[in-house]
């Protein structure tokens, strides 16, 4: 496998609105960016990605683009987005942007044409079709709830949209609408971008839409995944995409691919002839996603996580995060209130050390966790809002809604980032455009900036030592204590070295047990907890949300290894 920059790099990702006002009107924007930069380089950030910045409506917070050649206002100028990308070079860090291109919103020049009349000429790059008997033309339920079909009375035909109603879905069968996509991604590459992450990409080819859904009873509209998703034939687009555009530079891209599986992850990534560089898998984020209906097991996060890390050995390369402004933050999934900065460093420890490129969403680096919100006008996600409302629609009890809400929404993830204990965390001196976590006095930047013994202070002594030692990153994976029901333990191997992560994810204590390799003081490299000082153990007591990191030479093991045979 080769040895390349975006393999070595860390990634941070901001969601443009709740990272930094620079105008007091309550909203992050990309001035905002740029008086932080200063803060990412000093924890260690190699390449910065940020959320749509784009002209748009907001429906979904920029996820819908009005204008891809232009910045959505409140956020600044496309000289202030030449200005951050010129800054952020000049700090020898790299960015890379979202390139929303399964949809667009409905005020998109493209889609005000295509629904004036059905033979525009741009009628086509959407997908419209007529309904059946005055109903939508089949019954498949969109990513949001609801049915994928919106009518529209002016040309009497139905148009497909994945998410909302305000996102009509791009036809990606149409050559020209290809072509305009192409043409804006070099448009954006010839301004010195980095690279993309890659929205909702596993979407762009759709099923027969003929085809019906087998009728579920009490279900107007049936969950249709699979009828959108990875369909066969998506990848003439893709490996379109990536000729026409993508290719062309040396760029580094990040393809979201829901329900891409992990068998057919090589297609993807293949080192060889795959279309990105990595993808954003779905296994882990829909296991969290269980949890607002049941505990999540710590053997299910080993076995995927390990799943994914064998399965690409060798043949490409993983994308590693716990989160993203889709997901409630991990510590408020897998962490205690009581146990924060253990369970965050624990937590941090055990997918950052992987075999992969790691990812911080910003926030993460400091714990910060899920947010209160009493009522559902607090909230501002769309998905949110409407699966309260379909919910309320099929008569669950609104306690009951609003706790599942509480435990998933994705607003726990947006709210204002938290840079000190002064008014409004420090994120603007204007009213915030959403609620600032109640928690920022004790959680926040520059209180852990001061204690050396933070989670900010542990996530850069983290990605210090994943930047010198290569075994962080070039290191075959390998699980041991495979079976244990807390502790999540891996080694990596690399040229005749060889580091072990331990990670107790209980808020109980663990007994770590491992005969072939001792551990010895003098190969610690980082942990959350004082350790005793002794000469080689292979056992002994992991406190709550215990890790620890370790270091060796293979042949230290290998004796090691012989004494006990
Ligand atoms: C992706 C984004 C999400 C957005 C959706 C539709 O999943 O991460 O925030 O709502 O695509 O664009």
């Amino acid at each position: 496998m080769k040895q390349l920059w975006w393999k070595e790099a860390v990634f941070y990702e901001i969601y443009v609105r709740s990272f930094m006002d620079s105008t007091g009107d309550g909203i992050g924007d990309l001035k905002g960016i740029i008086s932080k930069l200063d803060y990412l380089k000093d924890l260690g950030i190699d390449v910065i990605w940020i959320s749509p910045m784009y002209r748009s409506p907001n429906c979904d917070n920029g996820y819908d683009i009005s204008d891809y050649r232009d910045i959505l206002p409140e956020f600044g100028t496309l000289d202030d987005f030449y200005d951050l990308l010129k800054q952020v070079h000049v700090r020898d860090m790299k960015l890379i942007i979202d390139l929303v291109i399964n949809h667009t919103s409905d005020l998109h020049p493209w889609f005000i044409e295509s629904r004036s009349c059905r033979n525009n000429s741009k009628r086509n790059f959407y997908i419209w079709k007529q309904g059946i008997k005055n109903k939508e033309p089949n019954n498949w339920k969109g990513i949001f709830g609801g049915s994928v079909w919106e009518y529209d009375r002016n040309t009497k035909e139905y148009y497909f949209h994945l998410f909302s109603k305000n996102q009509p879905d791009l036809n990606w069968e149409n050559g020209k609408m290809r072509e305009e996509i192409y043409d804006m991604i070099n448009w954006w590459l010839e301004r010195g971008v980095d690279g993309f992450r890659i929205d909702a990409i596993s979407h762009i080819k759709k099923d027969v839409l003929d085809k019906k859904m087998p009728y579920v009873k009490g279900e107007r509209y049936v969950d249709a995944f699979e009828r959108y998703t990875n369909v066969q034939g998506i990848f003439y687009y893709l490996k379109e995409l990536k000729e026409k555009a993508l290719n062309k530079y040396d760029i580094v891209t990040v393809g979201e691919a829901n329900g891409v599986t992990v068998e057919q992850a090589p297609l993807w990534v293949n080192e060889k002839d795959g279309i990105f560089n990595m993808i954003f898998q779905f296994e882990l984020l829909d296991l969290f996603e269980s949890q607002s209906y049941h505990k999540i097991s710590i053997l299910d996060i080993k076995r995927i996580l390990s799943k994914w890390q064998k399965v690409l050995e060798n043949k490409g390369w993983n994308a590693l995060f716990i989160e993203n402004h889709d997901v409630p933050r991990i510590v408020s999934i897998l962490g205690d209130n009581e146990y924060l900065r253990e369970s965050a460093t624990c937590i941090a420890a055990m997918y950052f050390m992987m075999k992969g490129t790691p990812f911080i969403y910003q926030g993460q680096e400091i714990g910060m966790t899920n947010i209160k919100l009493e009522d559902i006008e607090e909230y501002n996600d769309i998905k949110s809002k409407e699966f309260y409302c379909t919910k309320i629609k099929e008569g669950v009890p609104k306690e009951k809604v609003m706790k599942i809400l509480g435990l998933s929404s994705r607003d726990n993830a947006r709210s204002p980032m938290q840079w000190n204990d002064k008014k409004n965390a420090g994120f603007t001196t204007g009213i915030p455009w959403f609620s600032v976590n109640e928690n920022y006095k004790k959680i926040n930047v520059e209180n852990q900036l001061k204690d050396s013994k933070s989670i900010l202070n542990f996530y850069k002594k983290m990605i210090s030592i994943r930047r010198e030692n290569k075994v962080f990153i070039y290191g075959n994976y390998k699980m041991i204590l495979k079976d244990h029901m807390s502790i999540f333990a891996y080694t990596r191997t690399f040229k005749g070295e060889k580091a072990i992560v331990i990670c107790n994810l209980s808020v109980v204590n663990a007994l770590y047990r491992y005969d072939t390799i001792k551990l010895n003081y003098s190969n610690f490299l980082l942990g959350n907890y004082p350790i005793d000082k002794e000469k080689y153990a292979t056992e002994f007591v992991l406190k709550p949300y215990e890790t620890r990191i370790y270091k060796l030479n293979c042949l230290e093991e290998d004796s090691v290894w012989k004494k006990n045979m």
